[in-house]
């Protein structure tokens, strides 16, 4: 999980790999480097910790070159450990993101042949077996070094005597930025668009030699391939900040515009998948995280909606159940579409004979590749670790996929359909409402939860999901301890750690658990924890909270949109007043490409 950033041309490319960089940090930030190519020579200058690290005195001038920012997975942070890795005479550089299966062996082997590492990683074995096989030839040395390596990668070489860049990718994205003299290669968008919008996307096993001037490509059967580039329509300033303190806050922002961005053109029928096509009597939901909190929400709305029983699992778990936990029809959600244990999910329930369908928020990402259907939330670039918007999004694409089959399965009427479409083209007016009033949320946030090291959440039904997701949030990026409950279940256990030292905050909407929940909170409060209330305007739920945020009214099968955006809020405003660092938080980073 790194960011890969290649520059060839004639302007000065330490400069633009550090540029590209910077808009990868979010793939990995525990280290970072850069391999400058000049007339006779490749210089590396490396070092553990952030980008602003690197001594800029020591990047030579040279016009080609490849860069680095790390996320470490084999071999601690630190400077032997970053990238770009040489081979033994320096006359190769290498980066890689993902992870090599058979380094330990293929490591053995090299080293009896007389090759010195100089790091822990499982990367540094490229550099050397490129080396191994090298004849005056790189692309021919790292086509025999790829059939050798067992795992997941995007790599890019240079070699001190060759005016070409090679690079390949096995289950990490690679994309090919096409300029004007100059070309570029990147594992990520955000890195090239300061210099051209036209992209190729690699493919797995693809294989590509990149100068100056051209870009050759091969595909995994060594055929040679033409793929054409897609213009990209974000711009540079869509992966900056807009004027937010952090890219968390510009993107919870940008959520009425997600919203109106992901409905634009399916209100109507929905026609990303001809559910025609499938016979889908139960659904099993599968992703990660927050994605993950998502398919629990998209349970409770396909089953109101569609009446299709739905399970979800976790992908990591997923991936090892039982052979015989087969649903035929399967939806994995993944914002990135590059998360690894979702991307083995989906793979896996092929292999199980299911039909799947991916909801992802990133155009030809690799879970594109692995699923019968795709659906995109159009939510635009997410730069900040913490998904937000995405969030948000893929439960809006859940709401017109369960409009779809409730349609197709005549649990819904015509017009029962264009009454939910209705209550979703209300949405983006209600979250802006919401963010035009966030004075309380930002009281709240710094007088009761910056001030508590444990904090519960607690929802009901489609809610409960969200108290799950709200305290997620929290632990992410003000590393505050949080869990999320089922509010009936605090009397089973949880209800032993209640305090007045322990504020819960608990979502109140008018469904119909709504009175239980009231029950709830006066349990809660007789413990004497602080309570705020998440709610719609409601007289009793004024004498048991000692806090209450209102949300605008809503049909309770909505409210998840609203609610989760106080949640946002709520975890941004908190870690804002602790001083947190909110788009990248320590341990994490933004897609998780390894198992
Ligand atoms: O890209 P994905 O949706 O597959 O990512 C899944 C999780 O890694 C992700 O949602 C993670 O939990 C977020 N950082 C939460 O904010």
């Amino acid at each position: 999980m790194c960011g890969i950033v290649g520059y060839i041309g004639h302007a000065k490319a330490g400069e633009i790999l550090l540029k590209g960089m910077r808009r990868l940090e979010y793939r990995g930030y525990d280290s970072a480097g850069v391999a400058i190519k000049d007339d006779n020579n490749i210089v590396i200058e490396k070092k553990k910790g952030r980008i602003k690290e690197i001594e800029q005195d020591n990047i030579i001038a040279g016009n080609a070159g490849i860069g680095h920012t790390r996320w470490a997975t084999h071999g601690k942070p630190s400077d032997e450990n970053s990238h770009p890795f040489f081979d033994c005479d320096e006359s190769i550089a290498i980066v890689h993101n993902g992870i090599i299966d058979n380094f330990v062996t293929l490591k053995e082997s090299l080293e009896k042949e007389g090759h010195e590492f100089k790091s822990q990683t499982d990367s540094e074995v490229i550099a050397h077996l490129i080396e191994s096989h090298y004849e005056n030839d790189l692309l021919e040395a790292v086509k025999k070094t790829i059939s050798q390596l067992r795992g997941s990668y995007a790599i890019v070489a240079i070699h001190k005597d060759e005016d070409y860049m090679v690079a390949c990718r096995n289950q990490s994205p690679l994309v090919i930025g096409v300029g004007t003299d100059e070309n570029m290669v990147a594992s990520d968008v955000p890195a090239i668009l300061d210099r051209t919008n036209e992209v190729i996307y690699l493919m797995d096993g693809d294989i590509a030699k990149i100068s100056y001037k051209d870009i050759e490509l091969w595909d995994e059967t060594g055929a040679n391939v033409t793929r054409e580039p897609k213009i990209i329509s974000w711009t540079v300033e869509d992966a900056e900040k807009g004027g937010y303190d952090h890219f968390m806050l510009k993107e919870i922002y940008e959520q009425p515009k997600a919203i109106h961005d992901s409905i634009l053109g399916r209100l109507g029928e929905f026609k990303d998948v001809d559910f025609s096509k499938y016979n889908i009597d139960m659904i099993k939901i599968i992703s990660c995280g927050t994605s993950y909190h998502a398919g629990l929400v998209g349970k409770y709305i396909i089953e109101e909606i569609s009446g299709i029983p739905c399970m979800t699992a976790l992908a990591s778990e997923y991936r090892y159940s039982s052979p015989s936990d087969i649903y035929p029809f399967t939806i994995l959600i993944s914002q990135s579409g590059e998360t690894a244990d979702t991307l083995a999910a989906a793979k896996e329930a092929r292999r199980r004979g299911c039909k799947t369908l991916a909801i992802t928020n990133v155009l030809d990402s690799s879970i594109t590749r692995e699923v019968d259907e795709v659906v995109y939330t159009h939510a635009g670039p997410e730069i900040g670790v913490a998904a937000t918007k995405t969030f948000t999004t893929q439960l809006i694409v859940l709401y017109l996929i369960a409009i779809q089959l409730g349609l197709k399965k005549e649990k819904l009427l015509v017009e029962e359909a264009d009454e939910l479409r209705n209550q979703l083209r209300r949405l983006p007016r209600k979250v802006e409402i919401l963010l035009n009033n966030t004075d309380h949320i930002k009281e709240i946030s710094k007088n009761i939860l910056a001030k508590s090291e444990d904090i519960f959440f607690v929802g009901r039904n489609i809610n409960y999901p969200v108290a799950l997701e709200g305290a997620l949030k929290l632990k992410e990026i003000a590393y505050i301890h949080a869990a999320g409950y089922p509010a009936g279940e605090l009397k089973h256990g949880p209800f032993a750690l209640l305090t007045k030292k322990t504020p819960v905050i608990g979502i109140c909407v008018k469904d119909q658990t709504y009175e239980k929940m009231i029950g709830n909170i006066g349990e809660i409060a007789a413990r004497e924890s602080p309570i705020i209330g998440v709610a719609e305007e409601d007289m009793e739920l004024q004498k048991l909270c000692d806090e209450l945020v209102y949300i605008p009214d809503i049909q309770p099968l909505f409210s998840p949109v609203l609610v989760n955006v106080v949640m946002q809020l709520f975890a941004y405003y908190t870690a804002y007043q602790l001083n947190c660092s909110i788009d990248k938080p320590r341990n994490l980073a933004k897609s998780v490409t390894v198992e």
